[in-house]
């Protein structure tokens, strides 16, 4: 507030004071000098008062003005605050909507990581190789398997052309230009590789990748997968051998058929030889006689010159040659997948004998193996497919000759098979043991896998205990273990339901 007027008549009435002071110091001043000296001071006065009143007027009107200029200073103050509060309060919204949406940002992000881990964790656990290239042929992805088989971690690998990323691919730059530049999928299955000495066989596919702007038409890249097919070739050709092993089989039923007949005459004419010769014939004694011939002489004769020896061999030799003809036969009649009543004991004996004069590599050796069969004297029959079994036993025991006769382990005096079977509540169980080598745990966990095998090429193919495991476990409901320890021999067994079904599951 201005108090400059208030101050200005002050001084205004100094000399009034100064005045009226001079007056009563000297009262013996004439009459009209005083009635002059109050004139002028009473003009004086009321100039003064004059001078008040307008400084009064001006105060009170500055004053006005002051209050007026603060209103107006007031209601700009309000309504700045006004704006301020508005301007905070769209700036809180603001700052709300902000954090609203970096959350929702933050969320996305975060799910695009799990849609993008997902999509890794899909394509890393697909087995076969698969490289994402672009439009010139450099990796843009390289998944678990292309690393695992070529060594190049996927840093590496990325931004590298395709044909030096892998470098077997049987595809040249041109050809993978030309396939993206078309879009035309590619595809050539069964490509032949030698890796370690051994071929394997792989499935290429390359699927050009369209772009975001499909309109346009524009690719970017392929993608290029190569599948190993392998095993499933290795199955095609087991198919193949298989069927051409069942037409061999065939063959071979029908020349042990046309063989039976001269062998049953060469049994029958040997026999009829034995018994025309033999003194202990009275026909014989009376033929003799009536050609005038010593029989005496005529027997001491054979013997001396051994012949019924001979006969005899050839007797013995035609058997086992009929025996041999009638497993063949039966083995290969045998519908595989038809099940009857089957004695296991004979099945048994039938594919020990079948072994020993199969004609395998090992044959020289398993002369020494000695097998030993302990079946219960109540071991029943069981509805089974004498065929199926049959071949589960064959394998059995072929894998335990080789083993046995194999040349990498120290034998021990003996070289034994046994061979046992008992019934165990409505089951049967056949253990198949022998004292050879034994396996490694390592191998033990495999031996039921197709392909799986220790043996040299030629020798192994790795399917004997899977076909087996498979006839048993799935044909028969029954169930196949092996116990071993390396250096120590290994037991197979085989525990199957009597009745060929079963309604429950057991522990073998
Ligand atoms: N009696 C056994 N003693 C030692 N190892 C065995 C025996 N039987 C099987 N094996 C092992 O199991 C593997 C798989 O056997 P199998 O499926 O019959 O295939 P293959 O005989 O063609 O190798 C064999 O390679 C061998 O290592
Ligand atoms: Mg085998």
């Amino acid at each position: 507030m201005n108090h400059r007027p208030a101050k200005i008549s002050a001084q205004a009435l100094k000399p009034i004071l100064i005045a009226s002071g001079i007056c009563a110091i000297n009262p013996c001043f004439a009459a009209g000098r005083e009635i002059e000296t109050s004139l002028s001071l009473l003009i004086i006065i009321a100039g003064l008062l004059i001078i008040q009143t307008i400084l009064i007027a001006g105060l009170q009107h500055s004053r006005l003005k002051n209050k007026a200029a603060r209103n107006l200073l007031k209601s700009h103050q309000k309504e700045l605050e006004q704006k301020i509060l508005e301007r905070t309060q769209s700036l809180h919204q603001k700052n709300n909507e902000l954090e609203t949406a970096i959350q929702s940002h933050k969320i996305i992000a975060a799910q695009l990581q799990d849609t993008k881990r997902h999509l890794q964790t899909m394509i890393n656990s697909v087995p076969d190789i698969l490289v994402g290239v672009d439009a010139d042929g450099k990796v843009t992805y390289w998944n678990i398997a292309a690393f695992e088989r070529t060594g190049l971690s996927f840093d590496k690998a990325l931004g590298t052309h395709i044909i030096t990323a892998l470098p077997h691919l049987p595809l040249s730059e041109d050809q993978l230009e030309e396939i993206i530049k078309h879009q035309q999928p590619f595809i050539n299955r069964q490509l032949q590789q030698i890796e370690n000495e051994e071929p394997r066989f792989y499935d290429l596919r390359i699927y050009p990748l369209i772009s975001g702007q499909v309109l346009s038409g524009q690719t970017s890249g392929a993608v290029i997968q190569l599948k190993d097919v392998t095993k499933r070739v290795q199955l095609e050709n087991m198919m193949i051998q298989n069927e051409k092993m069942s037409s061999l089989g065939e063959l071979a039923a029908g020349i042990a058929h046309e063989i039976n007949n001269p062998l049953g005459v060469i049994l029958h004419n040997a026999q009829n030889i034995i018994r025309r010769t033999s003194p202990e014939l009275d026909s014989n004694i009376e033929v003799a006689k009536k050609l005038n011939l010593s029989f005496t002489q005529f027997t001491n004769y054979l013997n001396e010159r051994e012949i019924p020896q001979f006969l005899e061999n050839i007797k013995a030799a035609g058997e086992r040659a009929g025996k041999i003809v009638s497993n063949m036969l039966e083995f290969s009649h045998s519908n595989h997948s038809e099940k009857n009543w089957v004695y296991i004991p004979t099945l048994i004996e039938q594919s020990i004998e079948f072994n020993r004069n199969a004609g395998f590599a090992e044959q020289a050796k398993m002369a020494d193996v000695k097998v030993i069969t302990n079946f219960s004297p109540d071991f029943p029959s069981v509805f089974a497919s004498a065929a199926e079994l049959q071949q589960v036993f064959l394998n059995l025991l072929r894998n335990a000759y080789q083993a046995l006769t194999s040349d990498d382990y120290k034998h021990p005096d003996e070289l034994r098979v046994e061979i046992s079977g008992y019934t165990k509540k409505s089951d049967i169980v056949i253990e198949i043991s022998d004292n050879g080598p034994g396996m490694k745990d390592n191998v033990k966990d495999h031996i039921f896998e197709p392909f799986f095998t220790t043996k040299e090429v030629g020798k192994g193919t790795g399917l004997g205990l899977s076909v087996s495991y498979f006839i048993i476990t799935e044909h028969h409901k029954g169930k196949i273990s092996v116990s071993s320890h390396y250096g120590k021999g290994a037991t197979f067994k085989i525990r199957l339901p009597m009745s060929g079904d079963r309604q429950f599951s057991l522990d073998i």
